[in-house]
């Protein structure tokens, strides 16, 4: 047993939290739409062909906003094929994922959806195949109230109010070569700002998402942030980060410390537009929308998902269905560590994705839905996590990673609500052998007791929730707990994640 410490007081405030730091991601993408929300032959299916048991998950995992409809895919969709009488829709290739779109489901249907899992829909514009007329087209069609064509015919396919739509995404993963439309960061710029006003023009109150890097390992790393802020400064609010973690070599010391990697990223990327902002001598900051986040095993997508053939276009295919283990999950808690911890400047962000694509729910056709082991850190810290991001105190033992050097065995983060008087800590114990004995400082929030103390932990830390065993991992309370003199105590297991609420 290794022990270390923490002091959170609440008066020393990172930020204040943003709820759609719990978004996800819907992207036209294997089973996560077709097949995945939307199944008109289950047996748990509503009238209008959405699975009821997906809409209790995703109400049960406390999703704000949605991104949608990719995403790769977005780079080569037509909106207008998406809405309009089902019979009148076309078929089309989708060259991102070498799939077929029937467009059975499209905005107004995705919209009718999110009502009934009580999410934002946050809209990505295609800037890889369109541009500007298009953009401005479906924010017509999304936005305006009535009296055009294109606002009279939302209405006239079924939706009478504009869903004023206020975050949109300029484009996707734009750096990628794998990207329709993909060019350099000035060309991507250019064309940014372009859209960027004349969405304006329409609606000056919208909050546009600029494109940053697919991820931390591209060449322009951080030079296509600096380029594209110095063009679109003015334009724009956020600009997006890209992240996605898998233990390679069976590494598993480096993959437990993803966060750090978020870390930096995420200071990597706020120093970046601080600096197109000195430059600029602006007086706003630009935020972080961290759109794309998760465990992903890219490995298995290159040797089992992918389909190359030339007459292979299958409809919804079972594409980057990985099954998550207890690993995966203490990964996740971490990452959302990551996220609350930069509270002041990442103020949305969207888990990569939502059903049966690296996903936290995952169904089978004519058959149950279950819970995958990430959907528990995602949905309690969702639930719980209020008010304002605290800066911690930590004292942890270190150890030595491949990829990041001397890291911290424990990290946490902790969340105040002065109106409700509770605090959340957030913990992860890292160590893939020791328990971790946790005294916490908590006398600066005054008299409090445990209200719930929540662990994830498995002797296997690959364990997984499957088809076979859907209930094989979950949250169990941590009764190793106790308080007293302003000190909490807690037992940490190996490769564990903790959630403990006060009052
Ligand atoms: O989430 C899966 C894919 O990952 C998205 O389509 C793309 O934006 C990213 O590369």
């Amino acid at each position: 047993m290794i022990s270390a410490n923490l002091t959170v007081d609440p008066h020393f405030v990172v930020g204040p939290i943003n709820r759609r730091l719990f978004g996800s991601f819907v992207e036209h993408l294997g089973r996560c739409v077709y097949d995945g929300i939307y199944e008109p032959s289950h047996p748990d299916a509503d009238k209008e062909g959405y699975r009821r048991d997906v809409i209790a998950l995703v109400k049960e995992l406390g999703v704000s906003t949605i991104r949608y409809p990719g995403g790769n895919f977005v780079s080569g969709y037509r909106w207008e094929d998406g809405v309009g009488p089902r019979e009148n829709r076309p078929r089309r290739l989708d060259l991102a994922w070498h799939s077929t779109e029937t467009n059975e489901i499209g905005l107004d249907e995705f919209a009718k959806w999110l009502k009934k899992v009580g999410s934002e829909l946050m809209y990505a514009v295609n800037l890889g195949t369109r541009g500007v007329q298009e953009a401005l087209d479906v924010l017509e069609y999304t936005n305006i109230r009535s009296g055009t064509t294109l606002s009279e015919q939302r209405i006239a396919n079924g939706a009478f109010e504009p869903y004023d739509i206020r975050m949109w995404c300029l484009g996707n993963e734009m750096d990628g070569p794998w990207q329709l439309g993909h060019g350099t960061p000035d060309e991507y710029a250019k064309l940014a700002v372009k859209t960027a006003r004349a969405m304006r023009q329409l609606d000056p109150t919208l909050e546009l998402v600029v494109c940053g890097s697919s991820n931390a390992q591209m060449p322009l790393f951080a030079n296509w942030e600096r380029v594209v802020l110095a063009e679109a400064y003015d334009e724009v609010d956020y600009i997006s980060c890209h992240a996605y973690y898998e233990p390679r070599d069976g590494d598993y010391a480096s993959f437990l410390a993803s966060a750090v990697n978020m870390d930096r990223f995420i200071d990597s990327i706020v120093a970046t537009a601080d600096h197109v902002k000195a430059v600029h001598g602006s007086q706003k900051s630009i935020n972080i929308s961290f759109d794309e986040w998760n465990v992903w095993y890219h490995s298995r997508y290159a040797e089992v998902d992918r389909i190359t053939g030339i007459d292979d276009w299958p409809v919804a295919p079972r594409l980057l269905e990985d099954a998550y283990s207890v690993a995966d999950a203490v990964v996740v808690g971490g990452l959302l560590i990551s996220l609350l911890r930069h509270a002041d400047r990442v103020k949305s962000a969207s888990l990569a994705q939502l059903v049966n694509v690296i996903a936290p729910i995952m169904t089978e056709p004519g058959g149950p839905a279950w819970r995958q082991t990430t959907f528990f850190p995602f949905a309690l810290t969702s639930r719980l996590a209020r008010g304002v991001t605290l800066e911690l105190k930590l004292e942890s033992p270190t150890y030595e990673t491949a990829l990041y050097g001397e890291v911290s065995v424990v990290d946490a983060v902790a969340t105040h609500d002065a109106g409700m008087g509770d605090t959340a800590i957030f913990m992860v114990n890292r160590s893939l052998t020791e328990a971790v004995e946790l005294a916490v400082d908590v006398s600066n929030l005054g008299q409090v007791y445990v209200v719930d103390a929540q662990t994830l932990h498995d002797d296997d830390i690959h364990a997984k929730n499957t088809l076979d065993d859907p209930e094989r991992v979950g949250l169990k309370p941590n009764t190793s707990h106790s308080i007293g003199d302003g000190t909490l105590r807690i037992t940490l297991p190996p490769v564990s994640w903790t959630a403990v609420t006060l009052r």
